[in-house]
């Protein structure tokens, strides 16, 4: 009898794991203010996908097809090392940089994303309060879930650039830029990698369409709602120089092309007066089987000989990381969806403790590399293993 009471309450109990399992509790959008407690970035991960849905997720946290870029990004970090060095008779260390004469706390910026309407209820406009916070620099992206001047508002003289992704219609392109550029914008950027999206297999698997509204496109459009896909359907296929010149010319303002993977491309961006360089592989959601950003960044940063800033993302979760990108070649590194995590979990003061978190390991490995500032840390020789 004991026995089969025993049976009935296990098949009872895998019943209710199935059910917790298949059916997905509804999650409403956090609304969430508070600075949370942050061990490493990739358990902020895991915390975080508790509060989204499978959609929400999927989205922010995917890549492309096998996701094998997606994973070498972070990887290829692992396969360079930096020596400590504690006889240097280091004080202190300062983690302060600039970027087109704007000051910032330390080199970490935030990356383009467009996704802040789907993780939190304040979307850009707290995320923006928190890069303010952290002495740092929002972009804001063409598919921002608050319309661009209302972002700037919401975080007054908080610096922030612009992300577009051009649009075959150039009326489009102008209205933009000029909203942008009144908002207050310090800087383009002008994504290239993206003519279309990534075949994102999560989106696919979970029947996912963006939900949240384009306002800067749907506005442009006389108030007709426009998705992210029929934005998307929108964009440019491909770039050249002349797109590279047009935005400069248009705007007025510095112009970074993000998304190069190679030495030819920068020098093209380079050729055509680019003000900046964005080394990314979109995080690893565009061409899976891309090369890591860590890898290329060298051969990048060869061409680019310091004639513009290069900013650097796709893969950083550890203040390792952003010590190894500028010690092979980023003046500034930027980084996406542990940002958007934050956010998920803590609103402003979420994104602000995402980047307090990533200053402070980034400090400690100066210290214990014996590296005082920025330039210290651009100057070190990292070691290959490989090429002892
Ligand atoms: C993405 C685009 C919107 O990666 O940047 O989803």
């Amino acid at each position: 009898m004991n026995a089969f009471i025993k049976v009935l309450s296990l098949g009872f109990l895998i019943l209710c794991c199935n059910l917790t399992i298949k059916a997905e509790p509804i999650k409403t959008i956090s609304s969430s203010e508070k600075r949370i407690k942050i061990i490493n970035l990739y358990e902020l991960e895991k915390e975080a996908a508790e509060k989204l849905s499978i959609g929400a997720l999927g989205y922010v946290k995917g890549g492309s097809e096998d996701e094998i870029t997606l994973r070498d990004n972070t990887e290829s970090f692992n396969r360079k090392n930096i020596i400590p060095n504690g006889l240097t008779g280091l004080n202190e260390v300062a983690l302060k940089t600039k970027l087109f004469g704007i000051d910032l706390a330390s080199p970490i910026i935030l990356a383009p994303m467009a996704a802040h309407g789907l993780v939190h209820q304040e979307a850009d406009k707290d995320t923006i309060k928190g890069t303010r916070k952290a002495g740092t620099i929002m972009s804001i992206s063409t598919y921002s879930s608050v319309p661009i001047e209302k972002i700037a508002e919401s975080a007054p003289n908080a610096p922030f650039f612009f992300q577009l992704y051009m649009s075959k219609d150039n009326n489009f392109n102008e209205y933009i830029i000029k909203k942008a550029k009144e908002a207050g914008a310090k800087a383009i950027i002008l994504t290239v990698d993206s003519g279309v999206p990534g075949n994102r297999e999560a989106d696919i698997r979970n029947n996912y369409e963006y939900s949240v509204k384009t306002p800067n496109v749907t506005e442009f459009y006389a108030g007709k709602t426009v998705t992210q896909s029929e934005a998307r359907a929108m964009r440019k296929l491909g770039f050249s120089a002349e797109d590279i010149s047009y935005i400069k010319k248009i705007s007025g303002l510095p112009v970074i092309v993000k998304g190069i993977e190679s030495p030819e491309a920068a020098k093209i961006a380079i050729d055509a007066r680019a003000d900046g360089i964005w080394v990314s592989n979109h995080g690893g959601r565009q061409l899976d089987g891309a090369p890591s950003t860590f890898n290329m960044l060298p051969h990048i940063a060869k061409v680019v000989q310091k004639r513009v800033p290069i900013i650097f993302d796709s893969g950083v979760r550890r203040g390792s990381h952003v010590f190894k990108a500028l010690a092979n070649g980023a003046d500034i590194v930027a980084i996406g969806r542990p940002a958007l995590y934050g956010l998920a979990l803590g609103g402003a003061d979420g994104v602000y403790s995402v980047f307090q978190h990533l200053n402070k390991e980034l400090e400690t490995v100066m210290i214990l590399a014996g590296t005082e500032n920025v330039e210290a840390v651009k100057n070190n020789h990292l070691f290959d293993p490989n090429k002892p």
